[in-house]
């Protein structure tokens, strides 16, 4: 099942679109963009503005060695980062490098439902496994590893997109345990990894490329701004040679390389790590003040974990409910969400939907709940 999204995230007015995964226009840092442009403009090369260095200018990637190393409370290194536009072309290119037609990916499900038109694009054989509140289950994973023989696993390990759920320690080290096992590449999403809300999250995969085939996907999309279009593949030396040997990188070098001198003035002078903070007291309200609509206005026709981070709720509804139908008359109450099923590549979770705090404030959510209710129990 293919669903097309609208990037300008424009709902028709009055509309509370609860479907819609981007931050809200009060969460774009304009002015910390601007504040970060003019620092690098007031110092740039014009040299600078040529094509750069193949895996993403040195300065830039020692700056996100550094602010890796710190958020993620271990040693990242400038020579294991790629610069990418972000965690969609990354997926794709690792696909792009690592794949071949007919090969199999093996995808945790719920899952991400644009990665599967990616997965698809190259013409990957997806095969699903299933996962708790604890993320991906590794049995289930194991029971399908020697039938399936994959090439890759595509895994988003912390507040999963739809899921919310975090994979926990024990089963990040059984995974990348794994993945050498049974030589497959885990390629690891981690684009809700710097964004917890209450307490800590386990080690990011990333800290992990040296221990097995792992290539962990990071962007900047969710900790400044999407329209940066900016982000990084961290993994090993061995598979970096391999990512490097591209014919378009090898044509234009480095991607997004003026972005990349922006956001480094912007790590530099601490305005990324204050920006990160506020983001999440933001998102903390608003998880708080749906959860609490939610328990107020729909607890009897819902189940739902609240999310300790990322952007999602994922809720649960009745065997016998199609959220498919109620999505095609959720326009009659100004109401959007995402029905469960296009987060399946068989069209599981039917009887799912997914809704995000990112794009609305605490008071829009709490009337967007109302509305939902009014839709769920018409
Ligand atoms: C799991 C997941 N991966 C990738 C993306 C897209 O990331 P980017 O903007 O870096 O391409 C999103 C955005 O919603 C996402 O939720």
């Amino acid at each position: 099942m293919t669903s097309k999204v609208t990037f300008d995230s424009a709902p028709p007015p009055g509309v509370i679109n609860l479907g819609i995964g981007q931050p809200s226009a009060d969460l774009l840092p304009v002015d910390l963009l601007r504040a970060a442009t003019d620092d690098y403009l007031s110092v740039a090369r014009p040299q600078e503005l040529n094509y750069g260095e193949l895996q993403g200018d040195i300065r830039f990637r020692e700056t996100l060695a550094d602010f890796l190393s710190l958020a993620y409370g271990s040693d990242a290194k400038p020579e294991s980062l790629l610069l990418t536009t972000g965690n969609s072309q990354a997926i794709d290119f690792v696909c792009e490098r690592f794949t071949k037609p007919g090969d199999t990916i093996i995808v945790e499900e719920p899952s991400y439902f644009l990665a599967f038109e990616i997965f698809r694009d190259h013409q990957l054989n997806i095969v699903p496994v299933p996962m708790d509140e604890n993320g991906l289950v590794i049995e289930a994973l194991e029971a399908v590893l020697p039938k399936s023989r994959p090439t890759l696993l595509y895994t988003i390990p912390s507040f999963s997109n739809p899921g919310g759920r975090t994979l926990s320690a024990s089963r990040r080290e059984r995974l990348v345990d794994l993945s050498r096992e049974h030589d497959f590449i885990v390629a690891a999403d981690e684009v809700y990894q710097l964004l917890p809300y209450y307490g800590g999250v386990p080690a990011a995969l990333g800290e992990m490329i040296d221990r097995g085939n792992v290539i962990s996907m990071g962007t900047f999309s969710k900790i400044l701004a999407p329209g940066l279009r900016l982000g990084w593949i961290q993994c090993s030396a061995h598979l970096m040679e391999r990512a490097l040997d591209s014919g378009w990188l090898n044509s234009g070098g480095s991607v997004n390389h003026f972005t990349s001198h922006v956001v480094r003035h912007a790590i530099d002078m601490g305005l990324q790590e204050s920006f990160i903070e506020q983001l999440c007291d933001s998102y903390r309200g608003r998880v708080a003040a749906m959860d609490e609509s939610l328990q107020e206005q729909l607890s009897g026709y819902l189940r739902w974990t609240r999310p300790d981070g990322g952007y999602f709720f994922w809720l649960e509804m009745a065997k016998e409910v199609n959220t498919r139908d109620l999505h095609a008359r959720a326009a009659e109450f100004e109401v959007g969400f995402q029905p469960g099923e296009i987060f399946s590549s068989t069209g599981d979770f039917k009887n799912f939907l997914r809704l995000s705090f990112a794009h609305y404030n605490e008071t829009d959510i709490r009337e967007g709940i109302a509305r939902l209710a009014s839709l769920l129990t018409s």
